[in-house]
């Protein structure tokens, strides 16, 4: 398992998902590379006017995930329960890799870092994939997240809390108190630690028992140097800092986001002073991508898997029998599907109740429940199952007052207080139906040649009889038992089985063996 971001960098090198640039580049240029090479990550060796390097995408897709796992794509729910169930107390060091090089005060100057302008509309260049450290100034146990940080000056930037999240909660102690709130933006961690920073946990919980449950190890953490946090050694650079205790004052955004638009625009967010820069000596200068041409291959994916779990623990704890659970990439994990093995009428309609609020993320807004005949994977049978499964006025749930992600453009506000309303579509073969009625018509797979050696016309109409006269029969038995080099002799056997008015039918449909009655046809 890759401990550092260069070690993962390597990884997916060796899996053929980073693309290196090693040319020189204008800062300027990046995120369109960037966009060219969305199914891959991007590493820039060489950004003029920067000592940095930058690495972006880097955990943007399901093989990444499964990856950063340790399993294959199928084992992503099964390794993250492991892990998420884990727990490992953190080790304090003295020394780190991320303080090689400790810039305070005056020195501090963010305009030196490979900061890129992301999207066309953005309002400044962002630190993009930021895990914050924080400690709740209530409980005093230390928190991990993800957020934006917007570019302001050589020492500020913003960030944006707006929607209901623990940092958000924190802040909001923080300003009744009248204190500002210390944190730390951790840059270039190896994807399983930014998995473990999106962990849904209990507010009394310490969130680096939690990475450590995540690595498998303690995880080591040194001090900062101008503030009373600890973080992860292994990053590449920290940015030390405090949120100021004026509330959402300050313009922020607009910034390109998951959604693919500017979710929220211009908003008011609080900002943060930078009063120490600390890095390695050659760090990597770490992005994560949202939204633009392809937001289903963005660092958004490092969510997905998270959600999948709080959605199927959710109906796990509640006693479904569930299959399997995936966050659509192409929604940006808004849409999650589900497959169940329905027990009881109505497990599907709990099933998406449970997976429409389950997750503290507040995703997903749109929920679907299919049978566990259908692979969810594959967009097409989850579709099939939508279509011809359900019955909308009966199948269709929409709940109103939900928790909302607030950068959903579809909102009359991003700015809480805001509510959402979400849509549940139950796709499961409703409990007392017939499921022949819903059966999947596959391909007929058929051996070359039946079972019997090939016989003569009068020995193939007696076996044929004698064959159908043991069982009911669906057509496809007939053609495994009978076929010859080609099916004409069968076909020509059978017609003259019918024509003696010896065939009928069962209830679904199989043939049976009559006695001849040769007067009355129509009976059958
Ligand atoms: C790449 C990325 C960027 C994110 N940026 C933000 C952000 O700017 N603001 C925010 O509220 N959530 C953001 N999130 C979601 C939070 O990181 C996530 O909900 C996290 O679990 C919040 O943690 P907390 O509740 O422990 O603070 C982002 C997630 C990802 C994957």
């Amino acid at each position: 398992m890759s401990k550092t971001l260069r070690d993962w960098l390597d990884t997916l090198e060796r899996h053929d998902l980073l693309a290196r640039i090693g040319h020189e580049v204008h800062v300027n240029q990046l995120a369109a590379i960037i966009e060219q090479n969305h199914r891959r990550a991007t590493l820039f060796e060489n950004i003029r006017g920067y000592a940095l390097p930058l690495a972006a995408n880097t955990f943007s897709n399901r093989v990444m995930m499964a990856l950063a796992l340790g399993c294959d794509e199928s084992g992503i729910l099964a390794a993250l329960t492991a892990k998420r169930q884990a727990r490992i107390d953190p080790v304090v060091v003295t020394e780190a890799p991320c303080q090689e090089i400790v810039e305070e005060g005056e020195t501090v100057n963010l305009a030196t870092l490979p900061l890129h302008l992301q999207h066309e509309l953005d309002g400044a260049p962002f630190v993009s994939a930021a895990v914050m450290v924080a400690k709740d100034p209530v409980r005093g146990v230390n928190n991990l997240g993800i957020y934006r940080m917007m570019y302001r000056s050589q020492n500020e930037t913003g960030i944006d809390v707006t929607a209901p999240h623990k940092l958000r909660h924190y802040y909001q102690q923080a300003c009744e108190l009248g204190r500002p709130l210390e944190v730390a933006a951790v840059l270039g961690l190896p994807a399983i630690d930014l998995m473990a920073a999106l962990a849904s946990t209990p507010l009394d919980e310490d969130e680096y028992a939690v990475l450590g449950g995540f690595r498998g190890e303690a995880a080591e953490l040194v001090a900062c140097r101008s503030i009373d946090l600890l973080v992860p050694a292994n990053a590449e650079m920290v940015l030390e800092g405090e949120m100021l205790p004026t509330g959402w004052i300050a313009d922020e955004g607009p910034y390109g986001e998951f959604t693919g638009t500017y979710g929220g625009g211009l908003k008011q967010n609080p900002t943060i002073r930078i009063k120490a820069i600390t890095r390695r000596r050659d760090a990597v200068f770490l992005s994560a991508t949202h939204g633009g041409h392809h937001p289903g291959w963005t660092d958004m994916h490092v969510l997905f898997p998270m959600i999948e779990l709080d959605i199927h623990n959710a109906l796990v704890q509640a006693g479904i029998d569930v299959r399997a659970v995936r966050a659509l990439p192409a929604s940006s994990g808004m849409w999650a599907v589900a497959s169940i093995k329905s027990m009881f009428k109505g497990d599907g309609k709990n099933a998406l109740a449970l997976m429409l609020a389950a997750s503290k993320q507040a995703f997903p807004k749109i929920a679907v429940v299919v049978d566990e005949d259908i692979d969810i994977f594959d967009d097409e049978q989850v579709t099939w199952a939508m279509t011809w499964r359900a019955q909308p006025d009966q199948d269709v749930m929409i709940l109103g007052g939900m928790k909302a992600v607030p950068l959903d453009p579809s909102l009359p506000s991003s700015m809480p207080p805001v509510t959402t309303a979400k849509m549940g579509f139950d796709a499961t073969i409703p409990v007392g139906r017939d499921r022949a009625d819903f059966a999947i018509c596959r391909p007929a797979v058929l051996g070359e040649t039946g079972r019997r050696p090939e016989l003569a016309p009068d020995e193939l109409d007696a076996a044929l009889a004698d064959f159908i006269g043991q069982g009911a029969v669906h057509f496809q038995e007939i053609l495994e038992e009978f076929s010859g080099p080609s099916a004409t002799s069968v076909l020509e056997s059978f017609g003259r089985l019918r024509q003696r008015h010896l065939l009928g039918r069962d209830d679904i449909g199989r043939y049976v063996l009559l006695e001849a009655i040769d007067d009355n046809p129509g009976v059958r």
